[in-house]
């Protein structure tokens, strides 16, 4: 299959690097409120079991070992003692015969996804009792995708081995920069060598593909320095890469703090080392999938993306979307028809309620009609990259451009900077647009007017 190799420069990314939500959701996070209780969850959980809906289960396992000074997620850092993750797994395993009494059947699930945190800080043992737990609760699908993040530093042959003999298929490796000076600086000490012997075992064993997480715009990094890191990834050849650009959230994430601001590149440099990162991937058989996904052109996600049937949650891209998504964890977030439901972000809180025999929810969102409809036209964008005006007045009963009249001085502006092209029952976003396509998408976003006095979201790029 042929590349089709868009050539951008710095000046029309720059225009287009704005601050604005990511769009794994609409409404966005911080449009969500504490309506959402247990109560609701258990409400939505009941009418899912008398349905005949399939699942995508996350599970969220918080532990690591040191924390990376760049590092956004949600963890929480603790000494390889099994005690910890024997608790954190007893509570798991509680909220989790909780939702499923709440569904009352055993539903089917088609994405499976254990993330972190480190999921492997997790002994054998313990993940073996997770999995063969849920297996109890919830038919998997072992044609479905069976997925889990690894830090390679802390992942031995014998762990992978367990995973595949469980039914991973999929798995997912933090790479970040091979960079020594970088590493030292993030305190991530991860030689090629460790990521080269956990690529050669992923294989050996059979899991059907493999991602790469890199990061750009790390402290030390050069153009340079990220094109020796990018040549090495070249020759692991994973199937996916995810190139993340290093979001900066000092106001949320305290131990950002620490970093010395003068080692990070500049916005240009920034900017070079994506575009050079960007051209070396494309060069090399990947297609590359809106901003910061790559995958080989023979891997089904590339060819769910030129077939415009890719989905999108919170689990990242998707070719095997389910109906309904649940997040099992501290901190993890769920997805039904019409609301959003936010676990406790923190580890007291989330045992506590458990332990009064509730589910541990905190926040989350119902969504009105207008959430949904303007749901529908994000996600549509997000994922297919067009809208179809027939297919939406199928589904909502009302015409696309009555609707959205007020969009439509937005939509020209997309249109001028060639974002889009429009057709009377069409509108699809330009190989530029595609890049770009949560600058259309914000467009069509009724909370960010708001969440834009209140909320600081990170670049574009
Ligand atoms: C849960 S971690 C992956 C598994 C494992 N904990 C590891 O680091 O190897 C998820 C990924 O998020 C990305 N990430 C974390 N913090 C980030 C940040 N501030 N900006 C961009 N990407 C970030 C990293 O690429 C990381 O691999
Ligand atoms: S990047 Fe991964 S290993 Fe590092 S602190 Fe974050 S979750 Fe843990």
């Amino acid at each position: 299959m042929i590349n089709m190799h868009l050539h951008i420069d710095k000046t029309t990314i720059l225009k287009h690097d704005v601050a604005g939500p990511r769009y794994t959701s609409y409404p966005a996070a911080p449009a969500w409120n504490e309506d959402v209780t247990s109560e609701v969850y258990q409400e939505r959980l009941k009418k899912f079991g008398e349905s005949a809906k399939t699942l995508s289960l996350y599970f969220h396992l918080p532990f690591c070992r040191s924390l990376c000074t760049f590092c956004a997620c949600n963890v929480i850092i603790r000494q390889p003692d099994e005690k910890y993750g024997n608790e954190y797994n007893a509570y798991l395993l509680k909220e989790m015969a909780m939702v499923s009494q709440a569904i009352g059947k055993k539903m089917t699930v088609k994405q499976l996804h254990w993330g972190g945190g480190t999921p492997t800080f997790l002994t054998e043992l313990q993940m073996e009792k997770l999995f063969l737990r849920t297996e109890k609760h919830f038919n998997i699908d072992k044609e479905g995708e069976i997925a889990i993040e690894i830090d390679p530093r802390t992942i031995s042959f014998d762990k992978l081995k367990c995973l595949r003999q469980l039914g991973f298929n999929r798995i997912s490796l933090g790479v970040q920069d091979f960079n020594a000076k970088v590493q030292q600086s993030v305190n991530r000490i991860q030689p090629f060598e460790v990521v080269e012997r956990c690529t050669t075992w992923v294989r050996q064993l059979g899991f059907k593909s493999i991602n790469f997480d890199l990061i750009y715009g790390l402290p030390h990094q050069t153009t340079e320095s990220f094109r020796k890191t990018v040549d090495l990834v070249m020759t692991l050849k994973p199937n996916r890469i995810a190139l993340y650009s290093f979001a900066y959230l000092p106001w949320l994430k305290k131990h950002q703090r620490k970093m010395d601001l003068s080692s990070l590149p500049t916005r240009e440099t920034k900017l070079d080392i994506f575009l050079l990162a960007r051209d070396i991937f494309v060069n090399d058989g990947y297609q590359a999938i809106a901003m910061d996904h790559f995958a080989l052109a023979d891997d089904e996600l590339a060819q769910a993306f030129n077939a415009g049937k890719l989905y999108r949650n919170f689990m990242g891209y998707t070719v095997k979307p389910a109906d309904e998504y649940i997040g099992l964890g501290v901190s993890s977030i769920g997805f039904f028809e019409d609301a959003f439901i936010q676990n406790h972000k923190i580890l007291r809180d989330y045992y506590e309620t458990l332990d009064k025999g509730q589910l541990p929810v905190e926040r989350g969102k119902i969504l009105s009609q207008d959430d949904r409809i303007r749901q529908w036209v994000i996600h549509s964008f997000m994922c297919h990259f067009e809208i179809n005006k027939r297919e939406f007045k199928d589904k909502f009963f009302v015409d696309f451009d009555e609707y959205f009249s007020s969009e439509r001085a937005h939509l020209n502006r997309c249109l001028e900077d060639g974002l889009i092209c429009m057709k009377p029952d069409q509108i699809t976003a330009s190989g530029l647009g595609k890049i770009f396509i949560r600058n259309v998408c914000m467009g069509f976003d009724a909370y960010l007017p708001q969440m834009q006095k209140t909320t600081r979201f990170s670049q574009t790029v």
